[in-house]
């Protein structure tokens, strides 16, 4: 698996300006919504969603009072999206930036993933999981989907995989809550997704 093209901000700028947004389910999807709603009462908990397109997590999580619900992305399209559809997210949660130059800051309590895994070229997928190690605090968790599934073309994102293969990327810096197929994903990617809950080790 190696992309064909270099995914950079132009590549990702050009998707949403040609409306070749493919991956966007218009919607929060069922997994997540899940999980946050048993979540309990909102709270000031930070929680970082990377490559978070439009961003309809952090606008669920938002409209249901999480106060700390920031958003990285490195396309300008997407986070425009998110403050026209929602006007009342705070400005100064919306980060133009890329993933791997967020600061390690090591304070985060969740970040959540959908969908930016399998849009990052392959070779990236244990600084990936470094990452999230490193702007997560002890005990912080990851949650959200992974494709556990062959896209057959291997020149463009989606990027699929196998649950081994993660497993290699994040043993390393997490202990596992839950690792499995997901059984309430959307229809068209139902036994092609692992529901992830890690946990953030102490230390490495
Ligand atoms: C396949 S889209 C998924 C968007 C969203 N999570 C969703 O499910 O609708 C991947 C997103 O990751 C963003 N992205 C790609 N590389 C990035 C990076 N290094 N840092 C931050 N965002 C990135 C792209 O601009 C794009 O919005």
């Amino acid at each position: 698996m190696k992309p064909t093209t270099q995914l950079d901000e132009a590549y990702w700028r050009r998707r949403y300006e040609t409306n070749q947004t493919g991956w966007d389910t218009g919607a929060i999807t069922p997994p997540l919504r899940e999980y946050f709603d048993q979540l309990g009462p909102a709270d000031h908990r930070q929680i970082l969603i990377p490559g978070a397109g439009r961003a309809y997590e952090a606008e669920y999580l938002h409209k249901k009072g999480f106060t700390n619900v920031f958003v990285a992305d490195i396309a300008l399209e997407a986070l425009q999206a998110l403050q026209q559809r929602v006007p009342d997210f705070p400005a100064t949660h919306l980060l133009l930036e890329d993933f791997f130059k967020l600061q390690p800051t090591a304070v985060v309590d969740m970040l959540v993933e959908q969908t930016f895994f399998c849009a990052l070229d392959p070779a990236l997928r244990p600084a990936y999981a470094e990452q999230c190690f490193h702007l997560l605090r002890p005990g912080g968790i990851l949650v959200g989907l992974l494709f556990e599934t062959d896209f057959g073309d291997s020149s463009e994102p989606p990027f699929g995989g196998t649950r081994q293969e993660y497993q290699s990327y994040f043993e390393p810096y997490f202990n596992f809550v839950h690792f499995e197929t997901a059984y309430n994903s959307l229809r068209p990617r139902q036994g092609k997704e692992l529901f992830i809950c890690l946990k953030r080790k102490a230390a490495v």
